[in-house]
């Protein structure tokens, strides 16, 4: 796995990830409900129901800290100044697609 001097882009096997706007903006974690953050968190798909959550994220440890830390830590978020800032969609290595929902 590599990573740049900032930790906000990373490549591995998976593809290429950029690590994610966590300001409450409306291209950061803005729009997002204490239920979305919570269970994306624990389930590693985002908002709790999307296309899975890419490495090097680390949800599989997070996820199995308590609803109360989990529900500060999203209050905390929700707490600092937003940012405006697009983050790019992942990429799947070449000749390949990220996969865009989690098979049932
Ligand atoms: C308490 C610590 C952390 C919290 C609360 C947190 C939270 C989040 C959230 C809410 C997302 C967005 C997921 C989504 O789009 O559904 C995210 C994405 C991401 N995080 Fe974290 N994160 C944490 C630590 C880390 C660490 C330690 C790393 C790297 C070493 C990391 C790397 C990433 C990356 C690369 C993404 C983008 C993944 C993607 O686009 O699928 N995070 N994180």
């Amino acid at each position: 796995m590599l990573g740049n001097h900032d930790a906000t882009v990373w490549a591995g096997p998976w593809g290429v990830s950029f690590a994610a706007n966590l300001t409450p903006d409306s291209t950061g974690i803005g729009t997002w409900t204490a239920e979305e953050f919570v269970q994306g968190m624990r389930n590693g798909q985002h908002r709790g129901g999307g296309r899975p959550i890419q490495p090097p994220m680390p949800w599989q440890n997070i996820g199995q800290m308590t609803d109360a830390d989990l529900a500060a830590i999203f209050s905390y978020l929700q707490s600092i100044p937003p940012v405006e800032n697009a983050v790019p969609a992942p990429r799947a290595p070449a000749g390949q697609t990220v996969q865009q929902e989690v098979p049932d």
